[in-house]
């Protein structure tokens, strides 16, 4: 994303990887639409987008009220949106929470490098990357900060919104690092074959027990890797941490238009009438989640307690 100071000019991911195009917002709630309609996604992104939102609007409560509104489960755009109640200078606030992002993936990537392996193979889930950040990436990030040690990425296509196949796949080819595509139905096939070797991926909302929501199919994912014996890790920095919500079923899980599971790109597959769920994530237990890594290192197990540590830890 793009601030000019009169505008945001918003890298439209719809649109990735066939076409490079910005949709401009001139005000909260064009930013709004942006993000309830995934020109711009991912945890952190989004509360960026939402500062620099409340930024158009010069703080005005309709702004707060429309962001607010726009998507419901990640808890970085709430965290961005008091961050900026709070601000004495909007716009610098919007530009401190943006540059503070970037540093924070930085040091996730120090911090999770060293949890992989010498050319470990790394199977990722949607999109975690810059795209869905300020710059670098959460678990991408890590990718990235290890890629000099030879490790790859499987990248799940992350059904129905395949922000795996279009954006992560776009991300790694971009950069060169090395990236294999596979549908989500795989990821127990390589598994069982010995073809992964570590599981690594973002989250939208931490509850204080360590319960993560991320993407639809995670839990899936984290059940997998329990099953054969592999890490499964997450990354993200402190803003995606929620210690006001005591653990994740009290996180509320957005639905998305049925249309994206019956069509993709103007084609319809399903049968006209056909009931259709389309929760856009899931929450995987953290005694599922082998580590947590964040902008202030690794958090082994992660559970209540270690979570308060954290918190206090932040404070500080
Ligand atoms: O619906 P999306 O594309 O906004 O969902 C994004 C994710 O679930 C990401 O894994 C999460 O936001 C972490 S991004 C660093």
């Amino acid at each position: 994303m793009r601030w000019t100071g009169a505008a945001l000019e918003l890298l439209d991911q719809r649109r990735l990887p066939g076409e490079i195009s910005y949709v401009v917002c001139r005000s909260a709630a064009e930013v709004a639409r942006a993000i309830r309609e995934m020109v711009v996604r991912g945890a952190p992104a989004i509360g960026c987008a939402a500062a620099f939102g409340v930024v158009l609007d010069r703080g005005a409560p309709e702004a707060y009220e429309a962001l607010a509104a726009s998507r419901p489960t990640a808890v970085n755009l709430f965290w961005a949106l008091e961050r900026m109640k709070r601000a004495a200078d909007l716009e610098a606030e919007a530009r401190a929470i943006f540059a503070e992002d970037i540093a924070a993936n930085r040091a996730i990537g120090a911090h999770g490098a060293s949890l992989l392996p010498r050319g470990a193979r790394v199977l990722t889930y949607c999109n975690t990357g810059a795209l869905a950040t300020a710059g670098y990436g959460t678990a991408l990030g890590i990718v990235r900060a290890a890629r000099d040690r030879g490790v790859s990425v499987i990248a799940c296509e992350t059904r129905p919104y395949l922000q795996g196949a279009r954006l992560t796949a776009w991300e790694c080819v971009q950069e060169g690092i090395p990236c294999t595509l596979i549908t989500d139905n795989m990821a127990g096939h390589l598994m069982r074959r010995g073809e992964v070797d570590v599981v690594l991926v973002g989250a939208d909302r931490i509850a204080a027990n360590g319960d993560v929501a991320n993407k639809i199919g995670t839990y899936t994912l984290a059940v997998l890797a329990e099953r054969h014996g592999l890490p499964f890790y997450v990354a993200a920095p402190l803003s995606t941490f929620d210690f006001a919500t005591p653990d994740g079923d009290a996180i509320r899980i957005e639905e998305r238009d049925p249309a994206e599971v019956t069509d993709f790109g103007g084609s319809r597959w399903a049968p006209e009438g056909v009931r259709v769920r389309n929760p856009a994530f899931d929450v995987t237990p953290a005694s599922l989640v082998s580590a947590i890594v964040c902008e202030k290192g690794v958090i082994e197990r992660p559970g209540r307690e270690r979570l308060a540590e954290l918190r206090a830890a932040a404070r500080r």
